[in-house]
């Protein structure tokens, strides 16, 4: 155990769920506690689908991660909130496209430090470093993220799942505004969100009663905001077709033929700063 384990370790608080660990028992996860797994058994008690959104919400961040690596040509990719290590992970999915691309994950979880960096920190390549996504400021002032990541040229900026577990209280859209003037030109946003679709039925009832258990409940966090606002924290970008869409539909793969309720209650896009 090195000395940061030990430190990470020291201060995981057990009593409490932890966004971070809550989503790695969603996905089929080991590094989790009993408090956590109570969070996902009220989920599931009321919205049995929402395992599968958690799932496309991987895919759809490996498929986007792919075709920056790919098609967009971008080598340097920041990853805010990566969360625990998963079976595909945006560094083997850039690193599959171009072995040279490096990835800087950021989180504030401790387990993330205790138990994810070994797996997050695979090749000298990939970083993790703790700090907080929500201090756009100190994330491009951070002397281990600007050792790794070149600011003056184009990086890829990841939110997967990540400004829904940020309140109206912490302004979400000046965050992103922030992160927006920061990005050199030529970067790109990747962001993905909970949503209520507005629908007067069955999406916007499973998006209230879901916010209720997330936000409302013992994990403190999880907020699904209209179309429009989180079609706002791209202001100032040129989307990648086809824009803000549901996970499963996001190009290249084309939409899903079988649909769950829990596919309209997540929007992602990709966007290109001009
Ligand atoms: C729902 S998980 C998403 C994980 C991953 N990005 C994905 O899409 O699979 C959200 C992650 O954001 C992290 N997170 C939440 N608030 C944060 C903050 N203020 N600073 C850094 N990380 C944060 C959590 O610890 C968690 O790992």
């Amino acid at each position: 155990m090195t000395r940061d384990t030990r430190q990470a370790a020291a201060v995981i608080d057990t009593s409490r769920p932890s966004v971070a660990r809550v989503y790695d028992y969603f996905l089929g996860g080991k590094d989790n506690y009993e408090v956590d797994r109570q969070v996902f058994l009220q989920v599931d008690a009321v919205a049995p689908q929402m395992k599968l959104l958690a799932r496309a919400g991987r895919n759809w961040l490996v498929r986007a991660t792919r075709f920056l690596a790919g098609t967009a040509g971008i080598d340097q990719f920041l990853d805010l909130g990566a969360g625990l290590p998963a079976a595909e992970n945006t560094h083997q999915a850039a690193q599959r496209m171009n072995s040279e691309a490096r990835v800087v994950y950021v989180d504030n979880d401790p387990v993330v430090a205790a138990h994810g960096r070994a797996l997050l920190e695979e090749n000298d390549r990939t970083h993790l470093v703790m700090a907080d996504l929500t201090k756009p400021d100190e994330i491009f002032d951070h002397p281990e993220i600007t050792r790794r990541v070149d600011f003056t040229r184009p990086v890829a900026l990841i939110h997967s799942s990540t400004i829904h577990h940020v309140s109206d209280e912490e302004g979400p859209l000046e965050i992103m505004r922030r992160y927006v003037e920061l990005m050199p030109s030529g970067s790109y946003l990747l962001l993905s969100h909970f949503t209520d679709p507005q629908d007067g039925g069955a999406g916007t009832e499973l998006a209230r009663s879901v916010e209720d258990i997330f936000a409302n409940g013992a994990m403190g966090s999880g907020y699904f905001r209209t179309r429009d606002q989180i079609q706002r924290y791209f202001d100032g970008l040129e989307m990648v077709e086809p824009g803000l869409v549901q996970l499963n539909e996001w190009w290249p793969d084309g939409p899903l033929l079988t649909r769950t309720t829990a596919d309209s209650v997540a929007l992602g896009g990709v966007a290109r700063k001009p």
